[in-house]
């Protein structure tokens, strides 16, 4: 992964480059923001464990970690279609994840088939690792790309709602919708960056809010709960979030509460808008409905940092995402351009462009 981030970025990943002993190493977002620590993955199942558990969290990362894992299994001469299936299957409402195993898998298998098992397994592993690399590197770009194209919807002295985290704890660049928060603050057009907490894991309160003091940003953190009246009392202008699938209708899974806040602004006429690379964008999936949500435990709402907040054995329902439909999505900003409406039509010419490399390369797909 390229390290050209300023002081306000961190790295979220990082690939040991040992012949004897490769490994990953991810800061553990569970500690953060009390604890910087950084754990060490040396096997897949380690890894797949640090991904069940959040530590290494966030869509465009979890594309990036996948791939590593597989680069890792074939390093390792481990058991590597079997390790892809456990990355892959680790978390499932995130596309980029089954989406970066699998082109690390692809890269492998290709290698394997041309050179025979037993030669050309160092070469496999190589191929994997190769791919591994470009995705982390792609999607850097992407960063960067989505926050320049993002910035077009930012008016001056804007203030920004956004839910969860997406900045460069879930990249390996400057993130989704975070990027684009960040190129506002550089250009001088962000005046206020309200952050819901994010519950049941306050990935808002313990992650995004640690991003914006690092660069600099005038924030504030609030109950999920506290939107509606923050957008009614007219001091938002724009909500900004990622994703974690697009289905080809354009429904967006994105954090739970994504979906709530979709309806607020359309209630106050404040701008909803999703950014997200089109890794994330995934054409085999319908609809909203056919969308698998990831459940965790219930113990993730029945407590608050470790402590309990429910009366011993209370049941707790808590799905880890919902999904927002298209037609309360104001624009999805990717690496590619501005999709604006979000029509499945839209869509499908982003998808064709990224596709086809060969041909003239529309910045944009906005329907007038
Ligand atoms: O459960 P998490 O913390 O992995 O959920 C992450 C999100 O929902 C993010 O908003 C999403 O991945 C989009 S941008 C990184």
């Amino acid at each position: 992964m390229s390290d050209t981030r300023d002081m306000t970025t961190v790295r979220a990943l990082r690939w040991l480059d040992s012949q004897d002993s490769p490994a990953i190493e991810v800061l553990d977002q569970t500690r953060l923001p009390a604890v910087e620590t950084v754990l060490t993955c040396t096997d897949v199942p380690q890894l797949v464990d640090a991904i069940k558990r959040l530590a290494v969290r966030g869509a465009p990362l979890l594309g990036v970690a996948g791939a590593y894992g597989v680069a890792l299994a074939a390093a390792r001469g481990d058991d590597v279609p079997a390790a892809a299936a456990a990355l892959s299957g680790a978390r499932p409402t995130a596309v980029n994840l089954a989406w970066g195993v699998g082109r690390a898998l692809a890269a492998w298998r290709t290698t394997v088939e041309r050179t025979g098992p037993v030669p050309g397994i160092n070469t496999a592993a190589q191929a994997a690792l190769a791919e591994a690399k470009a995705i982390a590197e792609a999607d850097a770009a992407a960063s960067a790309a989505m926050a320049e194209h993002g910035m077009e919807l930012v008016g001056p002295g804007a203030r920004i709602l956004t839910h969860c985290n997406t900045g460069s704890l879930v990249s390996a660049g400057e993130g989704t919708a975070f990027a684009v928060i960040l190129a506002a603050q550089r250009a001088g057009r962000l005046a206020k960056l309200w952050i819901d907490e994010t519950r049941p894991l306050l990935q808002g309160a313990r992650l995004t809010a640690w991003e914006a003091r690092r660069a600099g940003i005038d924030h504030a953190i609030l109950a999920d709960s506290a939107a509606a009246s923050l957008l009614a009392s007219g001091q938002v202008d724009l909500v900004l979030t990622g994703a974690d699938r697009i289905a080809a209708d354009g429904s967006v899974a994105n954090k739970v509460g994504t979906y709530g806040l979709a309806v607020l602004a359309r209630r106050h006429d404040v701008p909803f808008v999703v950014v997200a690379p089109v890794s994330t964008v995934d054409l085999s999936t319908q609809d909203g409905a056919g969308i698998e949500v990831e459940f965790r435990a219930g113990e993730e709402v029945a407590s608050l940092a470790g402590h309990p907040v429910a009366p011993a054995g209370t049941q707790a329902w808590n799905p880890a995402f919902d999904v927002t439909p298209p037609s309360l999505i104001t624009a999805i900003v990717t690496e590619r351009g501005l999709i604006k409406p979000v029509t499945a039509g839209n869509l499908q010419r982003l998808r064709a462009g990224a596709e086809d490399s060969t041909g003239p390369q529309p910045a944009r797909y906005v329907e007038r």
